[in-house]
């Protein structure tokens, strides 16, 4: 059988990470998640004191980029792939809400995104994954063989998020998930250098009223017809 791309784009808390890991398992792909990438660069500029005062330095950012390693490894217990920076798992420090409000202005930042582009294209060379992101279809994997941009209503989302997170974060408060969220699509959707976009070649999957079932029989019959 063909070893394929399949680029999965769209808004934030769309479910991307969740439908893609399981179509990779389904055809026995790698999954790479590329959101974990800018949030892990994300919590390496927090924890090195580059936001001062709310506001990110993006000289000292780029200047430390060469010291920044980010690779993937699989924990089998868990089955699914936990990213390290520097060689330490930042899985648990990623998630939380205070890299998710930073992260679009660290992803915004053209010197970053270059290196991380480079980083996914060399994961993904050999085909046989799927990869989510902002910008997979557009400018990771231009020629895969697969796009899809997946999208709800931004309330919807938030709600998801919402329960995903509340376990982990007492203070946790709706309305700042959902402001988070759309704050992240806007400044995402209009930066400069890579920006959100449905290219004309992928397929639009809104996904506000489907079960995660019904969400990921689509899919697969999506990538079957392309193998
Ligand atoms: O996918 P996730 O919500 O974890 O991504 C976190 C943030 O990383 C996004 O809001 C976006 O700013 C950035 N991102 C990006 N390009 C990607 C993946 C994520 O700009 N390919």
């Amino acid at each position: 059988m063909k070893k394929i791309t399949i680029a999965i784009d769209g808004h934030s808390s769309t479910g991307k990470s969740t439908a893609a890991k399981e179509l990779a398992k389904a055809l026995n792909y790698i999954y790479v998640d590329t959101g974990a990438m800018y949030r892990a660069m994300t919590y390496f500029a927090l924890k090195n004191g580059f936001f001062e005062n709310d506001v990110l330095n993006e000289t000292r950012l780029i200047q430390s980029l060469d010291d920044v390693d980010l690779s993937f490894e699989y924990d089998q217990s868990k089955e699914k792939s936990i990213i390290l920076l520097n060689g330490e798992n930042v899985e648990n420090f990623i998630r939380q809400m205070d890299v998710a409000n930073k992260v679009s202005y660290v992803a915004k930042i053209p010197e970053v995104r270059h290196k991380l582009v480079k980083i996914q294209q060399k994961i993904g060379e050999k085909g046989g994954l799927v990869m989510d992101g902002r910008d997979i279809g557009s400018v990771v994997f231009p020629e895969a063989e697969l796009k899809i941009f997946m999208t709800a209503t931004a309330n919807e989302r938030a709600k998801r998020r919402f329960n995903e997170l509340k376990g982990s974060s007492s203070d946790l408060n709706f309305d700042e998930v959902l402001a988070n969220v759309q704050e992240r699509d806007l400044i995402d959707s209009s930066r400069e250098t890579s920006p959100l976009i449905q290219t004309d070649d992928a397929v639009k999957l809104d996904n506000t009223n489907l079960t995660k079932e019904e969400q990921a029989d689509v899919l697969l019959k999506l990538a079957m017809k392309q193998i």
